[in-house]
């Protein structure tokens, strides 16, 4: 959607010294920005704090990403915030995440409202505690009608379940005769991710330098620009997110072309 001028230049007030928003082709935003928010952890770690404090820290960054995409013009904006490996943490910074899920998605739910978003999950819910998932719910329910922007969260989401799920999704149909062999193509396969009818990412930005995947979103980021911030988590903010458009405008994408042919 188009950004409202006014309102983005008012957000992108008191830049620093090596990124504003002149730096940025508003013309060019990408239409799908997607996040693995990582290093809540060692941004706690380093304060000297329980690592939990670094979750809830990390809430304010995501607050703050979900506004800086409306204000930009995003269309998609998608986060991994837990994987179906994050299961093999602590017992309690699992439940502490499944607690915090819930409360923030109930607090955060009037900036939805405001900004018009609509919410989305991807991952297997069901394996949820009843408290998240309700709330998750709720959250899909109310915010079903706003087209300002899609925000989809990645919770109990591993890439490799997500494509055996639509393998099976398919064998079934196949098997009860609605489906041919041969009608098994790319799509076939993209309409039975949780992902269906979603563009794929453009960029994709990951904070704490890793450089690694860790099961996000294989298939859809075949052709995807990749941004990685030295920055933790809970230190990511509005100026790292120029950052990184800024360096997906430098980016030529031939998706295995060439360039001028
Ligand atoms: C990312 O931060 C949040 C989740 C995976 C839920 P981490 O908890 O992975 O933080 P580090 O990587 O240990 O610092
Ligand atoms: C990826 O981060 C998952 C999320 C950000 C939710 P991890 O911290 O779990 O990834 P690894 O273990 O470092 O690969
Ligand atoms: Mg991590």
């Amino acid at each position: 959607m188009q950004p409202n001028m006014e309102k983005l230049g008012a957000y992108f007030a008191d830049a620093p010294s090596d990124i504003s928003l002149q730096d940025i082709d508003i013309a060019r935003i990408p239409r799908h920005v997607s996040f693995i928010m990582d290093g809540n952890g060692r941004w706690a770690q380093a304060r000297g704090l329980d690592r939990s404090k670094g979750h809830v820290a990390g809430v304010d960054s995501l607050r703050e990403t979900v506004t800086c995409s409306v204000r930009l013009g995003v269309d998609v904006l998608s986060a991994y915030a837990f994987s179906t490996e994050n299961w093999k943490r602590p017992q309690r910074e699992v439940n502490l995440l499944m607690h915090l899920f819930a409360t923030t998605l109930v607090k955060e739910l009037p900036l939805f409202h405001q900004e018009h978003v609509r919410l989305r999950f991807l991952g297997d819910l069901e394996a949820l505690p009843a408290e998240t998932r309700e709330v998750f719910q709720r959250g899909l329910d109310e915010t079903a009608g706003y087209d300002v922007m899609t925000f989809a969260l990645a919770v109990n989401y591993g890439s490799r379940a997500e494509i055996a799920r639509a393998a099976r999704l398919i064998a079934e149909e196949v098997a009860a005769g609605r489906m041919r062999p041969e009608d098994v193509d790319v799509d076939a396969v993209s309409q039975r991710l949780y992902t269906a009818g979603l563009p794929d990412p453009d960029l994709l930005v990951r904070t704490s330098g890793e450089l690694r995947l860790s099961n996000y979103l294989l298939w859809q980021l075949a052709y995807t620009e990749m941004y990685v911030t030295d920055l933790f988590w809970p230190d990511f903010d509005r100026w790292e997110y120029l950052r990184a458009v800024r360096a997906f405008q430098g980016r030529g994408r031939r998706y295995g072309g060439v360039v001028n042919s």
